[in-house]
C-alpha cells in the first residue's frame, strides 16, 4: 500500500472537543442487521511518538506483528504476541504523570497503529462502525479515508460507513496514550491505552431502529410503559411495531400503558421484559431489536432513598475494568464469575468506578439483580496538587468535551433497571460544568438522582455522597444533626437528602478493620443509603520472570512518578481470588442477621431484605464437639416479611444437644434455589451459641513426679544468661522474644484521616523501638519447688520507653506453664493514643509449610479485633502454608483469633487459660517486613509462631479512619497464661 495523506486534517491531540464526526449517542440495542464483530488479530505497531499525525498509518501485507483487539496495548502479557516494544503500564493515583499544561499532552505520548481488513460478500450499504470503547485518543481512517476520531475512553464512539464499503476495506486506527482528554481522565488507576472494548459493524437498513428509550415505572403497586423509538427512514420516520413480549401487549410510540399484573424488578426480584421493536413492518428493509428491562421507579422521599416506595439499602463495592493480562479488557467469563461471587458474598450494589463499564456489566446486573451507580468517566484530580488552578470541571471552555462523556454515558445506558442514580464523575474538583452535565442528563433521563461526591454542598446533585468518613459523623447524619452549609438555600435542601458513602472501607491489604460499625449505623437511620467498600479489585499486572509469576504495581514498570502499590487495594486479587476481607463483608453484609437470645434458648432473626421476603432461605442447626457433629437438623420457620425482625424457638433436639455436652452450636440460614450464580445450599447468615458445659472438655492429666536429678530451669530449659525458652519437650526454640510489633499493614503505614497530627502508626512503633526490640536479664530464680520466675526489661536503642516482665514457669500437670506479665515503664507518650501492635511470645520451630497446625478457636480464617466477621468458632486443622493469607505487598495477616488450644506440627500443644491470637508462618516477621512482593518470600523450613495475649485493630488508614478507639492497643499491662503441654492427658495414647 503506498503511503497517503489523509483526505482531511486529523483531531489534534491537544483539541478539547469531543470526538470529531461521531454519530449522536443512543442505547446500546441487540439487533437482527447484520453485525459484524470485528474483534481478532490486529496488525499493530508502537511508536514511541507521532512525527505527522495527519499521515495514515501504513502496514504492508507481510506485516506480521499482530495484537489481539480488544486489549491494552501495553500489557507485558502482549509480548507473547508481539515482539517489538508496546510501551508499558504506568500508574498513578492522583498526579498526572504529565506536565499539568492544558490542554496539551506530552511530546512523549507513546502510539499504537492498528490495522485490519474487513471484508464482506455483499457489502452493507448503510452501516455504523461501532467502537464500544479505546482508551487514550484515536484518530480513525477507513480504506485511507480520514472517518474521525474518539474521545472519551470509556465510551462508545460511532461512525456512519454509508457509501464508504466495499468488499474488501481497511479500517486503520491510530490510538495516543495521551491528548487533551488525559486531563478529564485522571482516575487512580493504570494508564492502559488501546482498543479496549469490541469494535464492530453494524448494517442499518432503509429503515433503521436508531434509538429505543424505555420508561417503565413501579408506583403503588402499578407497573407502566411509555417507549420512544428513534427511526430513520425515508421520511426520516418509518412505522414501527413495539410489543412487549412476556404480555403480548401491543404499544404505541410514546403513550403510557399500564401493564396489569406485573412484577416489580428490585437487586432482590430482577424481574426482567423483553421489549420487541420492529421497523420496516411489510417491507424488507427493517430490523428488530430487543430490549431487557424492568419495571421500578427510584425517588428520594423525606430525605430516604426509596425504590418502588420503600427505603432500600446499598450494600455495595466500587468496581473497575481490570485484568491482570488484558488490562482494562475483562473477558465475558470474567466479568460473570465476579458478579456470581458478588451473589454470593451478600453485595448488593456496584458503583462503576470511575467510569461506566462495558454494558455486559449492566446486561448481568440487571439479570442478576444489583442496583448501580453508573458513573461518568470524568476525573481531574490532579488539578487538586495545584490548587485547582485551570480544573476543566469550571473552565466554560471544557463544557461540550464533558456534557458529551455525560450524553454519551445516559443515552447508552439509559434503560438498565439496575441502574438508580447517575454520578457526574469522580474527584473533579467543583464547577460550573457539573451543573451543565446534570442539566444534561435531567433533559434525557429525569428518574435517576445525580450523584457526585465532589459537591460537598449539593448544589448539582440530588443526594449527598461522601468518601471515609469516620463512623460517628456518619452517624450524626443518620440523626440529621450534622454542621449546618453556611448558604441557607444549600443547607436547606441538603437537609433533605439522603446519604451514601460512596467510598468507604478501604480494603488495602489486611483489613478491612471496622466493617460492623458502619453497617450498624446504616441499619439505624433511614437516612443513611449505606455504601461502597472502595474497592473490590486489585489492579495487579501479571508478569512472569524466571518462570515464577509475579504481581506488579506501581513503580514495577520504571515509571518515575507513581504510587506503589496503591493500586493493590481490592476484595479479591487480580485474579477474583477472595481476600479474607471479602468473606468479613459477605458476613456484615448477610440479608438477615441471627443472634441468640435467653442464654441461647430461642433465636432471634432479622431480616435486612428490602424488597422480598425470605422464603428462599432455610434455617438450619448443628452440633459440634470437636470434629464431629453431634447432632444437626432443619429449623421449620415462617418467612420473614422484609425488613421484618422476630424471635424463635429452638427445636427441643437442638436444646437438648446444647444443654447435655460441651460443644458448639451453629444456625444457618441457605439458599434454596439454584441459580448460575449462587447454587442452592449456599450459606448467607449464620451464629452460635456455645453449651453451657462449655465448648470444649476440660483435659485432665496424669501427676508426673519431678525429677529430683535435674535443677528447675534445667526442666524447664530456660537459658541461664537471657532466661529465654530454649527447649519444649524435646523441641529446639529459637528467637524466644517478647514483641509489640508486626510487620505493618498497608493501614498501619498511613497517618488515620484526622488524627493528621500523630505519625502513623507504624512510625510510632518504630519511633519507640518496637522493631528492634532488646531484652536484659533483671533476675532469675526460684520461688518455689515447682517455679522458677524470670524478669527481663524489654526495651529498645536510642529510647527510654521499656516494658518489664515477668516470665514465671512452673512445672504443672501436663506440662509446663507460663505467666507472662508484661508493665509498661512511665515513659510511653501520653498524647498517643496508640502505642504497640501487640502483646505476643514469638519464636520459631523446625517445622516445614507441611506442617500441621489444629487449634480450636475462630477459623477459618484469620480475625483481628475488628476483623474477622465470618470467623467461627471451631475445630480446624490446616497446613502452615494453607493458614497464609497471602497479600501482593508482605505484611501482618493471617492471625487466628480467640485460640484456646492449638498444636503446631508434631512438636507443639498449647493451652491458654484466656483465648489468644496464633500466627504460624514460614518466615520472621522482619522477613516479612522488608519483602516488596510475594513473589520474593523464601522456602523456609522453619515455622514461626507467634501467639498474642493483646492486638491491635487494623483499622482502615490506608486511605480513611485509622483503628476505632476501642480496638487500638495503647501502652498497659497485659498478662497471659499458656500450659505448654508435654505430656498427654488421661485416656489419650502416646
Ligand atoms: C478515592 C478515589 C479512589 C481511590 C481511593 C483510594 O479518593 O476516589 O479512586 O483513589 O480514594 O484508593
Amino acid at each position: 500500500m503506498a503511503s497517503s495523506t489523509a483526505d482531511s486534517k486529523v483531531q489534534p491531540v491537544e483539541s478539547i472537543e469531543p470526538g470529531w464526526n461521531t454519530l449522536a449517542p443512543r442505547a446500546a440495542l441487540k439487533t437482527t442487521a447484520e453485525t459484524t464483530n470485528l474483534n481478532g488479530l490486529w496488525k499493530f505497531r508502537w511508536l514511541p511518538r507521532v512525527a505527522d499525525a495527519n499521515v495514515v498509518p501504513q502496514f504492508n501485507e507481510h506485516h506480521d506483528e499482530l495484537i489481539p483487539v480488544p486489549a491494552s496495548f501495553v500489557m507485558p502479557h502482549l509480548d507473547n504476541f508481539l515482539k517489538q516494544p508496546h510501551g508499558l503500564p504506568s500508574y498513578t493515583n492522583v498526579k498526572y504523570p504529565f506536565a499539568i499544561d492544558p490542554p496539551y499532552p506530552p511530546d512523549e505520548n507513546g502510539v499504537g497503529e492498528y490495522q485490519r481488513e474487513v471484508s464482506w460478500a455483499t457489502p452493507p450499504a448503510r452501516a455504523v462502525l461501532r467502537f464500544d470503547g479505546i482508551e487514550g485518543a484515536a484518530d480513525v481512517w477507513w480504506n485511507d479515508r480520514y472517518i474521525g476520531s474518539t474521545r472519551g475512553s470509556r465510551l462508545p464512539s460511532e461512525f456512519d460507513l454509508t457509501g464508504l464499503t466495499n468488499e474488501k476495506n481497511t479500517l486503520t486506527l491510530r490510538v495516543y496514550t495521551f491528548s487533551a482528554a488525559s486531563y478529564l481522565e485522571d482516575q487512580d488507576e493504570w494508564w492502559l491505552p488501546g482498543i479496549i472494548r469490541d469494535v464492530s459493524v453494524i448494517a442499518r437498513p432503509v429503515s433503521s431502529i436508531d434509538d429505543v428509550a424505555i420508561k417503565a415505572n413501579w408506583i403503588d403497586g402499578v407497573a407502566s410503559l411509555q417507549v420512544e423509538v428513534a427511526t430513520s427512514g425515508a421520511e426520516g420516520s418509518s412505522p414501527v411495531r413495539i410489543e412487549l413480549l412476556e404480555t403480548e401487549t401491543s404499544l404505541q410510540v410514546g403513550s403510557v400503558t399500564v401493564i396489569p399484573d406485573a412484577l416489580a424488578w428490585s437487586a432482590e426480584s430482577p424481574n426482567l421484559y423483553t421489549l420487541r421493536v420492529t421497523s420496516g413492518i411489510g417491507s424488507q428493509d427493517g430490523e428488530t431489536v430487543e430490549v431487557k428491562f424492568g419495571f421500578r421507579t427510584v425517588e428520594i422521599v423525606d430525605s430516604v432513598f426509596c425504590v418502588n416506595g420503600v427505603p432500600t439499602q446499598l450494600r455495595g463495592v466500587n468496581r473497575h475494568e481490570h485484568h491482570p493480562l488484558f488490562g482494562r479488557t475483562v473477558p465475558e467469563q470474567t466479568v460473570r464469575e465476579e458478579l456470581a461471587l458478588m451473589k454470593r458474598c451478600n453485595i448488593n450494589a456496584i458503583r462503576t468506578s470511575h467510569y461506566p463499564p462495558s454494558t455486559l456489566l449492566l446486561d448481568l446486573a440487571d439479570e442478576l439483580g444489583f442496583w448501580v451507580i453508573d458513573e461518568c468517566d470524568l476525573e481531574t484530580h490532579g488539578f487538586g496538587d495545584v490548587g485547582w488552578v485551570g480544573n476543566p470541571t469550571d473552565d466554560p471552555n471544557w463544557e461540550s468535551a464533558i456534557v458529551d462523556r455525560a450524553r454519551r454515558m445516559v443515552e447508552r445506558d439509559k434503560n438498565h433497571p439496575c441502574i438508580v442514580m447517575w454520578s457526574l464523575g469522580n474527584e473533579a474538583g467543583v464547577g460550573r460544568n457539573l451543573g451543565a452535565m446534570a442539566k444534561a442528563i435531567k433533559a434525557i433521563d429525569s428518574s435517576r438522582p445525580i450523584h457526585y461526591e465532589g459537591d460537598q454542598t449539593c448544589e448539582y446533585v440530588d443526594l449527598w455522597s461522601m468518601m471515609y468518613p469516620p463512623v460517628n459523623f456518619v452517624e450524626q447524619v443518620g440523626q440529621g444533626t450534622e454542621e449546618a452549609l453556611s448558604d441557607p438555600g444549600l443547607e436547606a435542601r441538603r437537609r433533605k437528602m439522603p446519604l451514601v458513602l460512596c467510598e468507604y472501607a478501604h480494603a488495602m491489604g489486611t483489613g478491612p478493620g471496622g466493617l460492623s460499625e458502619y453497617q450498624e449505623v446504616f441499619d439505624k437511620y433511614p437516612r443513611l443509603v449505606g455504601g461502597f467498600i472502595w474497592e473490590w479489585l486489585e489492579h495487579g499486572i501479571t508478569t512472569v520472570e524466571n518462570g515464577v509469576a509475579k504481581t506488579n504495581y506501581g513503580g514495577d514498570f520504571g515509571e518515575l512518578v507513581h504510587d506503589g502499590n496503591f493500586v493493590i487495594d481490592g476484595l479479591v486479587s487480580s485474579d477474583r481470588q477472595p481476600r479474607a476481607g471479602l468473606l468479613d463483608l459477605a458476613a456484615v453484609y448477610a440479608p438477615v442477621t441471627m443472634r441468640f437470645t435467653d442464654d441461647g434458648a430461642r433465636l432471634e432473626l432479622t431480616s435486612k431484605l428490602d424488597h422480598t421476603d425470605t422464603s428462599n432461605l432455610a434455617l438450619h442447626w448443628e452440633m459440634r464437639h470437636e470434629a464431629s457433629v453431634v447432632k444437626s437438623g432443619a429449623i421449620a420457620y415462617e418467612p420473614l416479611s422484609a425488613r421484618e425482625a422476630k424471635v424463635i424457638d429452638l427445636p427441643e433436639d437442638a436444646l437438648s444437644a446444647l444443654r447435655e455436652d460441651s460443644g458448639v452450636l451453629t444456625v444457618w440460614l441457605q439458599t434454596q434455589a439454584d441459580t448460575w450464580a449462587v447454587p442452592s445450599g449456599w450459606m448467607v447468615s449464620s451464629a452460635q451459641q456455645v453449651s453451657s458445659k462449655g465448648a470444649q472438655k476440660q483435659k485432665s492429666w496424669q501427676i508426673e513426679p519431678l525429677d529430683a536429678s535435674k535443677t528447675l530451669t534445667e526442666q524447664i530449659d530456660l537459658c541461664p544468661e537471657t532466661g529465654n525458652l530454649l527447649k519444649l519437650g524435646g523441641t529446639e526454640i529459637k528467637g524466644w522474644s517478647l514483641s509489640l510489633w508486626r510487620a505493618p499493614t498497608d493501614n498501619d503505614l498511613r497517618a488515620a484521616w484526622r488524627e493528621g497530627e500523630f505519625p502513623p502508626v507504624a512510625e510510632r512503633w518504630t519511633r519507640m523501638g518496637l522493631d528492634r526490640l532488646t531484652s536484659r536479664l533483671v533476675s532469675i530464680e526460684n520461688i518455689s519447688a515447682h517455679s522458677v520466675q524470670v524478669k527481663t526489661h524489654v526495651g529498645a536503642a536510642a529510647t527510654n520507653t521499656a516494658v518489664d516482665c515477668t516470665w514465671t514457669w512452673s512445672l504443672v500437670p501436663g506440662g509446663v506453664e507460663l505467666n507472662l506479665d508484661v508493665t509498661p515503664n512511665s515513659h510511653w507518650p501520653t498524647e498517643w493514643t496508640s502505642h504497640w501492635a501487640r502483646v505476643a511470645i514469638e519464636f520459631s520451630i523446625d517445622q516445614s509449610p507441611d506442617a500441621l497446625v489444629d487449634w480450636f478457636g475462630q477459623g477459618p480464617g484469620p480475625a483481628y479485633p475488628d476483623t474477622g466477621q465470618s470467623a467461627k468458632l471451631g475445630w480446624y486443622s490446616a497446613t502452615v502454608a494453607q493458614l497464609q493469607e497471602r497479600t501482593v505487598r508482605p505484611q501482618e495477616s493471617s492471625r487466628r483469633a480467640g485460640v484456646t488450644s492449638a498444636k503446631i506440627g508434631h512438636c507443639i500443644s498449647a493451652s491458654f487459660a484466656s483465648p489468644v491470637g496464633l500466627t504460624v508462618r514460614p518466615w520472621s516477621t522482619h522477613l516479612v517486613e522488608r519483602t516488596t512482593h510475594d513473589h520474593l518470600l523464601p522456602a523456609s523450613d522453619s515455622s514461626h509462631v507467634v501467639i498474642d495475649f493483646a492486638c491491635s485493630g487494623v483499622g482502615t488508614a490506608a486511605c480513611g479512619p485509622g483503628v476505632l478507639p476501642k480496638y487500638r492497643l495503647p501502652a498497659q499491662r497485659v498478662s497471659g497464661q499458656v500450659l505448654f503441654e508435654t505430656s498427654q492427658p488421661k485416656g489419650v495414647s502416646k
